[in-house]
């Protein structure tokens, strides 16, 4: 039986340490969150160019209780409010996610209520269900981030059927290594969008690959090395970079991409609602690409503010609500899965 401690309403404590962000929210039934805190570890880690797992497992064990702390009092809630913990459990980084994991199982332990391991993935999908208080599965979910791009279709709470996804980097490590190229530092969604505004998207015809035995898999390797290799290419003839141009056209080689393999499954599979999710959500050119592509197909679409595109613990609330509802419960043995699949249950 469901024990509510409000009023017939479900709170969600959830936690998320998969990455280089320690965050903690409190949400209420799913759709409505009462904090969202997030210790973003950026800073730390752009002085190497990229996420070092070691010094993000450590960042996240320094944090941790203080962010669950600062979760329950924007909540204006105690521990005794909370119905049940939500963790991400994978995938990821080992070693981070395994501090989210340890933190919720001993407060799920202390409190004697619920634990709930959940998938980022999930997460990030459910991150829609937040500001789109109407949207309800089916529908299909391109989750763009920085470890993953899936083609996803949702067709019930905690049911996936994914249908596309990267044979080799993601759309966010794109972005990271391509900015990395031109020189603007980690992370690079941000910066290439920033300087993809100044650019010419139609400066540089770089590729736009399809993959021959997946019609709805995505390829990004040989875009970055078509990059790479215009870059080498002008400084090799003492030609001057365009890093704009480069930039914009880049990122419309992405968007491109990404846009029409979402309409061609859209139309496939006969889908009315499309929903996107994961960092490179937030990117404006990807949004509004979409929401034209949506709109003169007559598919309603949605999409997380930023702040609940990149990553967060409310996305974690939100997932968690639905997978406590359907009565998922997980042991004291609940560990880090880094490589958990979406669907799979551990
Ligand atoms: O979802 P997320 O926070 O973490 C993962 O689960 O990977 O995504 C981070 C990724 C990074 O690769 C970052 O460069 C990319 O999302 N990103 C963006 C933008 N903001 C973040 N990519 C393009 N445009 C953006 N505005
Ligand atoms: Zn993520």
């Amino acid at each position: 039986m469901i024990r509510m401690k409000n009023k017939g309403e479900i709170w969600i404590l959830a936690i998320e340490s998969s990455c280089d962000e320690t965050a903690a929210a409190v949400v209420k039934d799913g759709r409505e969150v009462l904090s969202n805190i997030i210790s973003s570890q950026i800073e730390l880690h752009k002085l190497y160019g990229g996420v070092v797992p070691e010094i993000a497992s450590r960042k996240h064990i320094e944090k941790i209780n203080q962010v669950v702390e600062e979760a329950l009092h924007a909540a204006e809630a105690s521990f005794d409010d909370i119905d049940a913990i939500a963790v991400t459990y994978g995938p990821g980084l080992v070693g981070a996610l395994l501090v989210g994991v340890a933190f919720a199982k001993s407060l799920s332990f202390g409190l004697g209520i619920p634990l709930i391991g959940i998938h980022h993935i999930e997460g990030h999908i459910s991150a829609n269900y937040i500001e789109n208080k109407e949207l309800e599965p089916p529908f299909l979910c391109l989750v763009v981030s920085g470890g993953h791009t899936h083609l996803v279709c949702v067709q019930d709470y905690g049911r996936y059927e994914i249908i596309g996804r990267t044979r080799d980097d993601a759309a966010g490590e794109a972005f990271d290594k391509v900015a990395r190229a031109i020189g603007l530092g980690y992370p690079g969604g941000p910066k290439i969008e920033a300087l993809a505004k100044e650019g010419n998207m139609e400066a540089i015809p770089f590729p736009r690959a399809k993959v021959n035995d997946g019609q709805y898999d995505f390829s990004f390797s040989g875009l970055k090395s078509a990059v790479l290799n215009y870059i080498n290419g002008c400084k090799m003839k003492g030609e001057s970079l365009c890093e704009a141009d480069i930039a914009a056209s880049f990122q419309k080689a992405v968007v491109d991409v990404l846009v029409g393999h979402a309409m061609e499954a859209a139309e496939e599979f006969k889908m009315k609602k499309c929903a996107i999710a994961g960092g490179v959500a937030s990117n404006s050119a990807f949004r509004s690409a979409m929401q034209k592509a949506c709109e003169d197909r007559g598919i309603a679409f949605y999409h997380p503010s930023p702040i609940l595109c990149t990553d967060n613990a409310a996305m974690i609330g939100a997932a968690g609500y639905y997978e406590f509802i359907a009565g998922t419960r997980h042991s004291w043995d609940l560990n880090a899965v880094p490589n958990l699949k979406l669907g799979e249950r551990i």
